[in-house]
């Protein structure tokens, strides 16, 4: 079926709008339409492409994510060789750097020459080749000749342009870094342990690890990023690297704003010395800088040498690894009763702080390294993460060594620890150790959780020496105990007042809040605030059975299974009871489930254009009633409920016999 000439512009249109509200989301980060507009956009150019499937072309904003998941990776040729730079690790290979090239450049008789420094990003690189303005392949960098074509994935990166117009530049190269931004990292992990899944410990890797996943939606899922600092084409001649940042910006490519001109090394030196001082607050990694010579016509001069190009350098930043002998080995337990081994460390210093510690994880791992007391290690430091040990330098093990042995009691209680059969952890089995009731404490005090300022780990081991504390529910009565706490040591008036004052004012702390703060195994605090705003108080979470509770988006098995552990331990409720006669909340005020037997514990796809709601008004109807609402119809869809102009998913629901409802239907149920 052809298009009429109105659809046509309209998809153009459509086209059009998408790709500049992205370009200004995703590059300028000054958007000018809302989430809610830009997805009806979205859907609508879906939806016109669904019904003229002939219309649908490659760089359109809906190809970004395919349905697709069993490409196999192509391997692509680079028209250029992909070159790697050689490293500098101190002022004074740099100022070598400079001698080589100033010697170089006068031979020819090129005095003057500038560099251009800009940060060296800690991912991965890629090669985007647009012909007729098209982005048409996209691969990695391989061996520096061919990589491979991860096109599929490298469109779900909606900074990237699909296609790009340009009066002279329509067939070009462009080169840059794929990375993950930090907080974007910690969300992928989030939802790893949402999903019951690995976490991953180093954002350089996983971004390369999504870069090749085979099923595009899970990379669109994570929000790969990128910048570009490298543009070729024979279109037109580039005079500069400076030039080609020009080029870039024109054409839209997202581009790091922090480079420098340099005019001499000593500057270079100062940008240097900066970046590495504001390193840590950037909201990505790097690992260094990249100082370029910025006239092409004196890149060429220079050359390659072993496939670095002379005319680069990286000056990298202070090892964050380094090596260290292991003095002991030893277990600590947490509030839930998980054992971690921890190593003692010989003291060294890695990126500007002293490290005596760093966490095995778990025996696994232990093994797994043939981590051993005594062994001469390689430990690690990332950004915000604790040290780890990365291997042992075997050369260095003594003759007497002996493999680690798993402790078979609790280092604090004695009790005989347990390990279920599908974990890799050992727990302390007894609810009652000091171990455990000490963490539940710290827990609960935290700033995420209660935020109880003043009772720091040294005072609640006092308190727990005084036989003050037992669990985190005594922590209320210590107001009434003033003048007990007045003839402690070292606690004088106004200490003990402002620690009063810090424990009544938690009683405000938010539902979710005190949800997080009661330490149930895997709820961290967007869990915690799935639950409160899903169930609204702590009666409906705890008659829930765990079918309930896996419900709800983004639930998995292990953590409903944990969830309905908690609430059925008859401890556990008699501390809820407690933490609510001292005047927590325990409901969320609003969203409290009203219950609907037509719609609670019910999953509804949405469809097509209703006449007296909009979507997200529906969606929100079923949800106050504890009902889920899903994007797909599969099995598990109860009800589809069919607008005007219902398209694909009706079908789907007639193909599964999946009951489809109408409106006056919903408004029906909505009234029970
Ligand atoms: S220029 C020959 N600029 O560093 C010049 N590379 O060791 C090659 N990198 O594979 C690239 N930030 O992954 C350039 N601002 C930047 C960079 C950068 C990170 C990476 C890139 C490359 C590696 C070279």
């Amino acid at each position: 079926m052809t298009a009429p000439a109105d659809i046509i512009e309209k998809v153009k249109y459509l086209r059009e709008k998408i790709t500049d509200a992205d370009y200004r989301y995703y590059v300028l980060a000054d958007p000018d339409i809302d989430d809610y507009s830009y997805d009806m956009m979205l859907k609508e150019l879906d939806d016109i492409e669904k019904k003229y499937p002939a219309m649908i072309s490659d760089d359109s904003p809906t190809q970004r994510v395919s349905g697709m998941p069993t490409r196999i990776f192509r391997t692509v040729k680079h028209k250029v060789p992909m070159l790697s730079l050689s490293n500098s690790y101190n002022f004074n290979e740099l100022i070598e750097f400079d001698n080589r090239i100033n010697n170089i450049l006068s031979e020819s008789n090129e005095k003057n020459y500038e560099y251009i420094c800009e940060f060296k990003f800690d991912g991965l690189a890629v090669s985007l080749v647009y012909e007729n303005g098209k982005l048409k392949t996209a691969a990695t960098r391989g061996d520096g000749s061919e990589g491979d074509d991860v096109t599929q994935n490298i469109k779900t990166i909606r900074s990237i342009p699909l296609s790009v117009r340009h009066k002279d530049l329509k067939n070009f190269e462009i080169r840059g870094e794929v990375f993950f931004r930090k907080e974007d990292f910690i969300k992928v992990n989030e939802e790893q342990e949402l999903k019951g899944e690995k976490i991953f410990a180093n954002a350089r890797n996983t971004a390369a690890g999504t870069l090749k996943l085979k099923d595009s939606r899970i990379v669109a899922s994570r929000q790969l990023n990128f910048f570009s600092y490298y543009f070729y084409t024979d279109e037109i001649k580039i005079e500069s690297h400076l030039h080609s940042i020009d080029l870039l910006q024109e054409l839209k490519f997202p581009v790091n704003k922090f480079f420098k001109k340099a005019a001499d090394i000593k500057e270079v030196k100062a940008f240097c010395d900066e970046t590495e001082r504001m390193r840590d607050s950037l909201p990505y990694e790097i690992d260094g800088v990249v100082v370029k010579v910025n006239s092409f016509s004196q890149q060429e001069i220079l050359g390659t040498v072993s496939r670095s190009p002379r005319w680069a350098i990286a000056y990298k930043f202070k090892a964050k690894e380094t090596e260290t002998k292991i003095e002991s080995i030893v277990c600590q337990v947490g509030r839930t009763g998980t054992i971690t081994p921890v190593a003692n460390l010989k003291p060294v210093l890695l990126s500007g702080s002293t490290i005596s510690r760093a966490t095995l994880h778990n025996f696994d791992e232990i093994k797994r390294k043939d981590i051993r007391e005594g062994d001469f290690v390689k430990i690690e430091k990332g950004g915000d993460v604790i040290p780890k040990v990365l291997e042992v330098i075997i050369k260095k093990r003594g003759r007497n060594s002996k493999p680690y042995l798993i402790p078979s009691k609790c280092p604090v209680c004695g009790s005989s620890l347990k390990k279920p059969e599908d974990e890799v952890y050992y727990y302390c089995p007894n609810y009652y150790c000091d171990a455990q009731i000490k963490g539940r404490i710290e827990h609960f005090v935290q700033r995420n959780a209660m935020n109880i300022e003043g009772l720091g780990e040294s005072i609640i081991d006092i308190f727990l020496n005084k036989g003050f504390l037992k669990n985190y529910s005594d922590i209320y009565a210590l107001v009434k105990k003033k003048a007990e706490l007045l003839r402690l040591d070292r606690f004088g008036e106004k200490s003990v007042d402002n620690i009063i004052a810090a424990i009544e004012e938690s009683r405000n702390r938010p539902f979710d809040k005190v949800l997080f703060a009661l330490g149930i195994r895997h709820v961290g605090e967007r869990t915690a605030k799935i639950l409160a705003d899903n169930f609204g108080s702590i009666e409906n979470i705890v008659s829930a059975d765990e079918e309930r509770i896996l419900q709800v988006n983004e639930i998995g098995p292990k953590i409903a299974e944990s969830i309905s552990l908690f609430m059925k331990d008859k401890k556990n409720l008699e501390l809820i009871e407690k933490l609510k006669k001292a005047g927590l909340k325990f409901e969320s005020g609003e969203n409290t489930i009203k219950e609907n037997i037509n719609i609670t514990n019910k999953t509804f796809v949405l469809t097509g254009t209703l006449e007296k709601y909009k979507r997200e008004e529906a969606q929100k109807i079923i949800e106050d009633f504890g009902g889920k609402v899903s994007s797909s119809v599969s099995k598990k869809t109860d009800f589809v409920l069919a607008g005007e102009e219902a398209g694909s998913k009706q079908q789907k629901a007639v193909d599964l016999g999946v009951k489809i409802i109408s409106e006056s239907d919903f408004e029906k149920m909505i009234k029970g």
